[in-house]
């Protein structure tokens, strides 16, 4: 795979891209990205210090991004406002961020549970509505991270895969529902990917799930990306209320 640097496409040049919890892991790897094909990147996420670094790393090549720190389930108004006060317009937004539980049924809480909904599923919406009308103006589009815990897999909770599953439906009757618009809304259901999301798991955690993947690796980050900068990109202009799975063949099974 060619570096970002040395990348020439620009199928996001004079667009602006919002991509939620892009601080690190694959929402970093996104931001980054759809930075080097030309957008004017909003990262945003919790972790103020960590999107500064990110965003001025980004400007030190010459590109163009702001950090904007803020938690989506009380400030997705206020991150989408911010992103129309700086740049006048939203042609990408990612929703990226998401959480989990890591508890079986027996052990969920309601108000875990909640926490979880509040966060993947609840958040989105919200973004999303307030969003609308600028992705309106410019036919403007929505991507989905989602998850194969809507359809396999045993480690994810029961939370975090009915979030991601809803989260699937939302983009799908997002789709249809604002298709006349010119706006697009699609998904990418990742596997097993390397993030700091599995820091909490066991040293020998990703070494146990490598027999389980068709093709023996885990994922990287900069694979979601770049298909994730794909389907953003006017190249998938045909594409809306599709789910797109990337996970070394793991779900084929
Ligand atoms: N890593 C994987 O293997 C994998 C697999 C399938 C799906 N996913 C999904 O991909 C997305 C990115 O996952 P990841 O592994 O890169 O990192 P991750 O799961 O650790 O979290 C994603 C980001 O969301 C942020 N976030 C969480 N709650 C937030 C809130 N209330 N407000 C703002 N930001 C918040 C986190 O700080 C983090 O930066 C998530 O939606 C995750 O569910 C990841």
């Amino acid at each position: 795979m060619k570096s970002l640097a040395e990348m020439n496409s620009r199928r996001f040049s004079g667009k602006v891209a919002l991509v939620t919890g892009s601080a690190a892991g694959i929402g970093a790897a996104i931001g980054e990205r759809l930075a080097y094909e030309g957008a004017s990147v909003v990262l945003t996420g919790r972790r103020a210090e960590l999107l500064e670094s990110r965003a001025a790393a980004l400007r030190d090549e010459g590109l163009d991004a702001l950090a904007l720190a803020g938690d989506i389930t009380t400030d997705a108004e206020a991150i989408v406002d911010r992103t129309a006060d700086h740049y006048g317009r939203l042609d990408v937004l990612v929703a990226n961020a998401g959480a989990s539980a890591g508890r079986t049924i027996e052990e969920m809480t309601p108000a875990l549970w909640r926490q979880v909904m509040a966060v993947n599923l609840d958040a989105v919406f919200e973004m999303v509505r307030h969003a609308l009308p600028l992705l309106a103006a410019v036919r403007g589009n929505v991507l989905h991270i989602s998850s194969i815990s809507t359809v396999s897999g045993e480690f994810d909770d029961a939370a975090y895969a009915s979030s991601k599953a809803g989260v699937e439906a939302f983009s799908r009757k997002l789709a249809l529902e604002w298709a006349a618009t010119g706006i697009r809304s699609n998904a990418i259901r990742p596997g097993l990917i390397l993030t700091e999301a599995f820091s909490s798991m066991p040293p020998d955690f990703f070494e146990s799930q490598i027999p389980l993947i068709p093709l023996r690796r885990i994922g990287r980050p900069e694979e979601i990306a770049a298909a994730a900068a794909f389907l953003c990109s006017d190249e998938a202009a045909f594409i809306t209320g599709t789910v797109l799975t990337i996970d070394g063949g793991e779900s084929a099974k």
